[in-house]
């Protein structure tokens, strides 16, 4: 990985935040080769639960910025705090060595301007969006860096990013909105695919068990089969439905006019809105 030249001891990576996030982020750096030493983690549960909870052994690990001490200045700053925190961490954002740092966020809804109003235009920013399948290195993520971050600014952030999953530019900050409310959440709405099929087959007449267990599995093995095949999802949704068919009978219901494309459709407009009003 050509990030391992750039973060280093004496140009560590500062991670702000090891909750769910973070801490996943965290485990796909260190799994690709990173050094511990290369690390400065902050987070308020402090060294014992964080080395604990992500079995670190050299990691340092501070409660907040101000107990950091001098350290050299950070090739990478992680922002990897709930948005509600930021302000929490730009109050003591005067502990951080900025020198040519890229600083890193994956807070949703943290706007640029937010950033530059902190650190100054000139800092080179990206804005990143994973989402939780980056715990077992599946994530997708979708990135934009502000105009002060260049090609090998983005370059760096994607390294960093693949460590979890694959990687997508977009080009506005209202993609990222959309990112956010399509892929960032999308994972629960996958989960609720699950619990509604199991209820479904419970009100068709099986055990709780047992149609938990179906519906579980047949979701979990037809992402597999997405994963592994060359065809497109219409496609491999064509190839289970015959004509007048038991499948092509339900999709009548999940395609009608008021079905899952509408209620889809509606959804990630208003997480959209949501992530709007809580970001602004
Ligand atoms: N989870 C997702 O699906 C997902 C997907 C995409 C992006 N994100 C973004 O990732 C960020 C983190 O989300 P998360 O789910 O990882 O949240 P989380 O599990 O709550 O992790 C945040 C961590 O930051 C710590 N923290 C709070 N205030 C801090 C401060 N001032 N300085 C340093 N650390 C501080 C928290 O400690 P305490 O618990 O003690 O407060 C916690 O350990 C959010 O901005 C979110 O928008 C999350």
């Amino acid at each position: 990985m050509a990030f391992f030249s750039k973060i280093t001891r004496s140009q560590p990576l500062l991670l702000i935040g090891a909750g769910n996030m973070g801490g996943a982020l965290l485990q796909g750096w260190l799994a690709a080769g990173l050094g511990e030493d290369a690390v400065i983690i902050i987070d308020p549960k402090g060294a014992s639960a964080i080395q604990r909870n992500l079995r670190l052994k050299a990691a340092k690990v501070f409660e907040d910025l101000s107990q950091m001490g001098e350290i050299p200045a950070p090739s990478v700053v992680v922002f990897a705090v709930k948005p509600q925190f930021i302000a929490d961490v730009f109050k003591q954002g005067d502990h951080i060595p900025l020198a040519n740092s890229l600083l890193l966020s994956i807070a949703a809804g943290t706007r640029f301007d937010l950033f530059e109003k902190r650190f100054g235009e000139d800092k080179a920013i990206i804005r990143a969006m994973p989402n939780t399948p980056a715990a077992i290195g599946k994530g997708i993520t979708a990135l934009i860096g502000n105009a002060a971050a260049g090609e090998a600014d983005l370059n760096l952030a994607e390294e960093l990013m693949a460590c979890v999953g694959k990687v997508l530019r977009v080009s506005s900050e209202d993609d990222l909105d959309t990112v956010t409310a399509l892929s960032g959440s999308g994972p629960a709405y996958f989960f609720y695919m699950v619990e509604a099929m199991a209820a479904a087959g419970v009100d068709a007449g099986l055990a709780p068990k047992v149609a938990m267990t179906l519906a579980r599995e047949t979701l979990v093995g037809a992402a597999q089969l997405l994963e592994t095949s060359d065809l497109e999802a219409a496609e491999l949704r064509r190839r289970v439905t015959s004509p007048g068919g038991t499948t092509e009978a339900a999709l009548k219901v999940l395609m009608s006019e008021d079905g899952l494309m509408t209620l889809m459709s509606q959804a990630i407009l208003k997480a959209k809105t949501r992530g709007r009003e809580l970001s602004s």
